[in-house]
């Protein structure tokens, strides 16, 4: 069980002015912020970061809408971490999604999702390398 993941508020949801609110819900829900950044990704980025869906239909859709404005990732720490977020940012579809998840309060569509999680421990640790390095990872409160 790794105890960290990536999570990521996504251009949708800094638009529409839910960063703050979907801070508060990670710190409610007990995780610790061991990295958090400000980015604009370059298509180029969003394409190596979501690479692993480079054959599906809405590849082009989502890294364009990735790269359309700014997105804060962040590392997180929490005992069984991955799941714990996933708990927390409900289904991909926030259609799908139950009350009280972050997806069901501020998503918009499948695509404009407001935020994302990674979905193992193994791509949590790729995805968290993607954007820091260890040192900007702080664990020491
Ligand atoms: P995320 O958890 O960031 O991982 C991949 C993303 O692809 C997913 O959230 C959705 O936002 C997006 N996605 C999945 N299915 C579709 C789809 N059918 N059309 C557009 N975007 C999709």
């Amino acid at each position: 069980m790794n105890n960290r993941t990536f999570a990521m508020i996504k251009p949708d949801a800094v638009r529409n002015g839910y960063m703050g609110k979907i801070l508060d819900r990670i710190i409610e829900a007990d995780f610790k912020i061991l990295g958090a950044k400000l980015i604009r990704m370059t298509k180029a980025q969003a394409e190596g970061f979501y690479a692993i869906h480079r054959e599906r239909p809405f590849f082009q859709e989502l890294t364009t809408f990735m790269s359309s404005g700014k997105a804060m990732v962040l590392a997180l720490e929490k005992e069984n971490a991955v799941s714990a977020w996933r708990d927390t940012i409900g289904a991909t579809n926030p259609a799908e999604a139950v009350d009280g998840t972050i997806r069901k309060d501020f998503a918009t569509s499948l695509g404009e999702n407001a935020v994302h999680g990674a979905d193992s421990d193994e791509n949590a640790a790729i995805e968290i390398g993607f954007f820091f390095t260890n040192s900007e990872l702080i664990s020491n409160e």
